[in-house]
């Protein structure tokens, strides 16, 4: 038994993926002895409805100044995020006096440069130096620091408070959700809003989308458990949005209890929730098991192409891949390499079960007969440019929402 890391209730682990290394982890064979592992649990709170990791490495593991995820790398994402930042600048900033807008996890500036560019009062906060080089680079102002209820109290002191916040793809990685939280509270105008999108809970369930679990993602969040964090820290849920990135994200728009009106999509949403049951403790106990078979289906398919003596690549060495791979311990013998267009990636190893990582040259130069998409997230940019692989007689192999190949 342990405590929920935002309400302090019992929770129970249903679920363990095992051993796993850092999901970003990509190393050189020296690093082989030092690599670390963690024991990957899952539970669900029955009181705050938050779907959590019971362990998580120390920040410091995960992001640094080596972090391999460059935000800008893939086109459909710059576009989504010019997007995110037009909303942002119609429904909250438009027509305010000099407003100021806070970004956590801003990485490579790829939302935060369309507020830059026009010529809004912004700050990113992102403690991994390397990617957010790359954003100074732009002239992108940033902050590397972890977000917390202490920084925020220093940023309001320096820069007085934000009519907006931002996040997307960070809150689900910070394990002391309640400083944040009331981090946020401080930061924020009386009158601001934080918006923020993540991977959503009721998609990981629905598509067995487990790769979703991996080291960063402390929590993944639904309405029901958004709602229920930031209540505590008198912040009211007022809007929410479906989004298609990461195969299935929720944003969410809170603000100050009672400064704005609260769109009707809220309760909508909480009551979808609430049929798909994402408050009882059966539904986890099937995906549980969902788990259990996709990893059968996957082994089993690969195994049964490599013994007919296909060749079988990976398309994307993602960090959702990590959480499939070691769960489902798939390593070079089904594997021949992983091809990823990130140059810090190539020439390295994958994290735990050490399958090469090669630039996506080798994939074209050397085609296999099975790709599998561990990038699955970004399939519809994959397949427009991928019509060769195709055409040519590849074929894809995919694992959510089920196992198989695609014809
Ligand atoms: N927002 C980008 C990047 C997401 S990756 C996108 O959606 O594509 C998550 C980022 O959050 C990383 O760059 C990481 O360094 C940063 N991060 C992790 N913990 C943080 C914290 N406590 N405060 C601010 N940023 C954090
Ligand atoms: P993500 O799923 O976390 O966004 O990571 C995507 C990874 O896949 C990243 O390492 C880049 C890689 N990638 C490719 O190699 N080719 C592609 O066409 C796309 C879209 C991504
Ligand atoms: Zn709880």
């Amino acid at each position: 038994m342990t405590s929920c890391r935002v309400c302090n209730s019992d929770i129970q682990p249903f679920m363990s993926f095992g051993d796993m290394p850092i999901a970003n982890g990509f190393l050189m064979e020296e690093d082989y002895p030092e690599e670390f592992f963690f024991q990957m649990e899952v539970a669900f709170c029955k009181q705050c409805c938050t779907f959590q990791l019971i362990n998580q490495p120390a920040p410091e593991r995960m992001f640094h100044e080596n972090y391999a995820y460059f935000a800008s790398t893939s086109r459909y994402m710059q576009v989504h995020f010019q997007a995110f930042a037009e909303m942002i600048v119609k429904r909250i900033l438009h027509d305010r006096t000099d407003p100021f807008i806070v970004e956590l996890g801003s990485n490579d500036g790829i939302m935060l440069k369309h507020y830059k560019d026009a010529g809004y009062r912004h700050l990113g906060i992102e403690p991994s130096e390397n990617v957010a080089d790359v954003a100074r680079a732009q002239g992108i102002e940033t902050l590397s620091e972890f977000f917390s209820f202490d920084l925020a109290e220093q940023l309001v002191a320096q820069h007085g408070q934000a009519d907006a916040v931002v996040c997307a793809n960070v809150l689900c990685h910070i394990p002391d959700i309640n400083s944040v939280a009331a981090g946020f509270a401080t930061l924020l105008k009386p009158d601001g809003v934080l918006t923020f999108e993540d991977p959503y809970l009721g998609d990981v369930i629905k598509k067995t989308s487990y790769d979703q679990i991996y080291d960063e993602h402390v929590f993944i969040f639904s309405a029901t458990s958004v709602s229920s964090i930031f209540e505590r820290h008198n912040l009211e849920l007022i809007d929410v949005m479906p989004q298609i990135t990461h195969g299935g994200s929720m944003r969410y728009m809170l603000a100050p209890k009672g400064s704005h009106t609260v769109s009707h999509s809220v309760s909508k949403l909480i009551e979808t929730e609430r049929s798909q049951g994402l408050h009882r403790c059966e539904t986890y106990e099937q995906f549980r098991r969902n788990c259990e078979k996709s990893r059968a289906d996957l082994v089993g398919l690969l195994e049964t192409l490599r013994s007919c003596g296909k060749r079988i690549v990976g398309y994307g060495a993602t960090s959702k891949s990590t959480t499939v791979l070691n769960y489902c311990g798939i390593g070079p013998d089904h594997i021949e390499f992983i091809s990823d267009t990130t140059p810090i990636k190539q020439g390295k190893y994958t994290p735990g079960v050490h399958i090469p990582v090669k630039s996506y040259n080798e994939f074209t130069a050397n085609p296999p007969d099975y790709a599998v998409l561990f990038a699955w997230n970004h399939a519809a940019e994959i397949f427009e440019k991928e019509q060769k692989f195709l055409n040519d007689g590849g074929k894809w192999i995919s694992f959510v929402p089920e196992v198989g190949i695609i014809e």
